[in-house]
């Protein structure tokens, strides 16, 4: 480590020590000694404790920013605390099973891995590592459009399809590209993230922790001055013409975008970012074969509504015609269930997978996947349910 390194991650580690942002509950923080391998997890903020420590202090804020005061992240993650469980006794519990149907595809648990963009900056196997750890545990992973590595080679380390997340960006044709190339490569559905269309609102954290590290850093985007069209330097835009492209997002969309995409592809189109009873049923209009419950972790509106908390109103629009996922704040299996129980089909998670590969790559990212799958299990043998779709809200109690 040079000595500018040194400083930067001295003041880094300063400023994680005095800053909520951790996020992790008081138990899990005090972690004095931290951990050497995955294999030595309790939970996925021991994970992180390791990741914070890894990943650079720039990078880092860019994975941990909400908006503004990162109030949604927070709250996100509090919505699972306001609900308890209602423990069952005496039911034969002995064989518990997470295998998770989702528009034809069985995956051996619900909770699926979030489209989260440029992972070599945490580690450098990146979307690589996510993709041997999602092929190992037979899960879900949905690569993002910013993704640091192709759809071609992500697909190759899974060993079978992922689904590829896709920013409308405002040239059609670069969008079209995007989907045809997932498309070709095998992507098992398309997700079409809205959540960010208005976009621009200030990440204020990460801007923070950009300014604690003021290194530059070739590998992961060029010099600084390009920062703001850095996106179009990763793979999945290699070889389109992106000069009419002025970001990734759109703020001129209207519905009929999902029917144009529909149009496309003969892939599931899922929309992701959906936090309304009254959009849910606009996506299903609009043809939209899957709905994701997303405010993009806290990243998109500074809403302080829950993911949790509009579930509800998502689930009653759709009525059970699509296949519902939430994402957001869930940090324990006991939060999956709390999802499970209140409308979702399955789960994603973001941060705490890549609090595993930042502390310990592709064996991290299993220990995450681990941790919270035996967590479920635990919470479905307390609750006297066996099989997910036997997960119900008459399992749950609002605590006051
Ligand atoms: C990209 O999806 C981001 O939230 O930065």
């Amino acid at each position: 480590m040079t000595a500018e390194t040194d400083v930067v991650r001295r003041r880094f580690l300063a400023f994680l020590a005095a800053s909520p942002l951790l996020g992790a509950p008081a138990s899990a923080q005090n972690t004095t000694v931290p951990i050497t391998a995955a294999s030595q997890a309790l939970n996925v903020f021991e994970l992180q404790a390791v990741a914070a420590r890894n990943i650079p202090a720039a990078h880092y804020g860019y994975l941990m920013t909400g908006v503004l005061d990162d109030r949604t992240v927070a709250l996100n993650s509090q919505a699972y605390s306001r609900w308890g469980l209602r423990a069952r006794r005496l039911v034969d519990v002995s064989k518990v099973d997470l295998n998770c149907g989702i528009l034809g595809e069985t995956w051996a648990s619900p909770v699926i891995l979030s489209p989260l963009g440029s992972q070599r900056a945490f580690h450098p196997d990146g979307e690589l590592a996510t993709a041997r750890a999602a092929g190992k545990r037979s899960a879900l992973q949905v690569l993002s459009t910013v993704s640091s590595t192709g759809i071609e080679d992500v697909i190759k380390a899974r060993g079978g399809p992922v689904w590829y997340q896709v920013y409308p960006t405002n040239d059609f044709e670069v969008t079209k590209a995007l989907v045809r190339r997932a498309d070709t490569a095998g992507a098992g559905a398309i997700v079409l993230t809205l959540d960010l269309l208005a976009g621009g609102m200030r990440r204020e954290t990460m801007q923070r922790l950009a300014r604690e590290d003021t290194r530059e850093c070739s590998a992961c985007h060029g010099p600084a001055e390009q920062r703001a069209r850095q996106f179009t330097t990763r793979p999945m835009f290699q070889g389109l013409d992106m000069s009419r492209v002025i970001g990734v997002n759109n703020p001129a969309l209207t519905w009929d975008y999902v029917s144009r995409i529909r149009d496309l592809t003969k892939k599931p189109v899922i929309v992701k970012g959906i936090v309304t009873g009254e959009d849910a049923a606009l996506a299903l209009r609009h043809g939209a074969q899957g709905i994701i419950v997303s405010n993009h972790g806290g990243r998109s509106e500074d809403s302080y509504l829950p993911t949790l908390d509009v579930l509800g109103e998502v689930s009653r629009a759709v009525r059970g015609k699509v296949p519902i996922i939430v994402d957001g704040g869930i940090r324990r299996g006991s939060d999956v269930f709390k999802a499970l129980a209140l409308g979702a089909d399955a789960v994603g998670i973001g941060r705490p997978y890549i609090w595993g590969l930042g502390a310990f790559g592709q064996e991290g990212v299993e220990a995450a996947m681990r941790l919270i799958d035996e967590e479920l299990r635990q919470t479905m043998q307390q609750a006297g349910v066996t099989r997910l779709a036997d997960i119900r809200a008459t399992s749950l109690q609002r605590l006051t």
